[in-house]
């Protein structure tokens, strides 16, 4: 079997400071909590010194309780709805935490959703050889002594695949060889004290192996939008262009949960479905209406939630 190729593993891998992943960060609404929780976590994992230093200024005798905290697994899953803001937070938060340690930080991004489900194997291939280059270029960026010049972030996203727990009896030798392989890297990257994190994506957290999330530092759960979110959402969007409050509650009742469906529009609805929808009908010969905009609202239905099959 060929080894994929750097080209090949990821597909595209991005360097922070990013104006474009900063914008796009401020745009996510509703994660401010995660955003601040995860910067910090990431920081501390990518760049123990800062937390040393502070322990310094603070707690000067109390060595053990900063080797507890670095030790921590270097994990950190994002579960929760689809269309929820987990790949587009894991894409830009790099961003946050360059600005924040003031150091060069890469984001390698694998997404395991049409991968590694092919040939017998492949799975464990891929995540194998995912985080043998996370190591390469996290050693790189590593200094004996003081700061780490740098650090990396792994991103393993739409990780269904590895998000089936090794007690279940139907799991295939191949599928478990996948998560053992995802565990020794992650266990790596510890041992080694690398400056490197991997963030991992799933809409299945009921089956997710009770080793990798023993590994967590953190488990982040994500959720559709509350008719408050919805609404500044859309209001955002459409308050420029002459909607009134009135006209936006209509639309925020229109997303919502109803008689017929007890779940209301995701984030991406909203953004991916709803309002390109509603731009569309007007362009370009009309205006965009609040009365048109309600009858498309009203005409589309909410993703289903997405629902375990353990
Ligand atoms: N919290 C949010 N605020 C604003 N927009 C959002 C938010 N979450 C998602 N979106 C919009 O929805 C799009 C899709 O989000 P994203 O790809 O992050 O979903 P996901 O949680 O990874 O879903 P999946 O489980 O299906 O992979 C984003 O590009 C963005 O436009
Ligand atoms: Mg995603």
């Amino acid at each position: 079997m060929n080894k994929p190729s750097l080209e090949d593993l990821f597909e595209s891998r991005i360097n922070y400071p990013d104006f474009d992943a900063k914008d796009r960060l401020s745009k996510l609404v509703g994660l401010d909590d995660q955003i601040s929780r995860l910067t910090k976590i990431l920081s501390l994992l990518i760049n123990s010194e800062s937390l040393k230093a502070w322990a310094d200024k603070y707690h000067p005798e109390a060595y053990s309780l900063v080797d507890t905290v670095l030790r921590r697994p270097p994990l950190i899953i994002f579960s929760g709805d689809v269309g929820s803001g987990k790949s587009e937070l894991a894409m830009t938060i790099g961003d946050s935490v360059a600005r924040q340690e003031k150091i060069d930080i890469t984001l390698l991004p694998l997404s395991l959703s049409s991968r590694g489900q092919g040939r017998v194997g492949e799975m464990t291939q891929l995540v194998t050889a995912a985080f043998e280059h996370a190591v390469t270029e996290a050693n790189k960026l590593k200094s004996p002594e003081g700061k780490a010049r740098g650090g990396v972030i792994l991103l393993i996203d739409e990780a269904d695949a590895l998000a089936q727990s090794r007690e279940s009896s139907q799991m295939h030798h191949e599928d478990r060889a996948g998560v053992n392989a995802f565990i020794r890297g992650i266990d790596r990257i510890a041992n080694e004290q690398l400056p490197a994190a991997i963030i991992m994506c799933t809409n299945r957290l009921g089956a997710l192996d009770p080793a990798i999330k023993r590994r967590a530092a953190d488990i982040m759960e994500f959720k559709r939008p509350s008719a408050e979110l919805r609404a500044f959402v859309l209001s955002n969007t459409f308050s420029p262009l002459g909607f009134s409050t009135v006209d936006i509650q209509s639309l925020v009742d229109a997303t919502g949960a109803d008689d017929e469906v007890d779940y209301g529009f995701t984030f991406s609805d909203l953004t991916q479905r709803l309002i390109p929808s509603i731009v569309l009908d007007a362009y370009p010969t009309h205006k965009v209406s609040p009365d048109k905009a309600l009858v498309i609202a009203k005409d589309m239905n909410a993703t289903p939630i997405f629902m375990e099959q353990v």
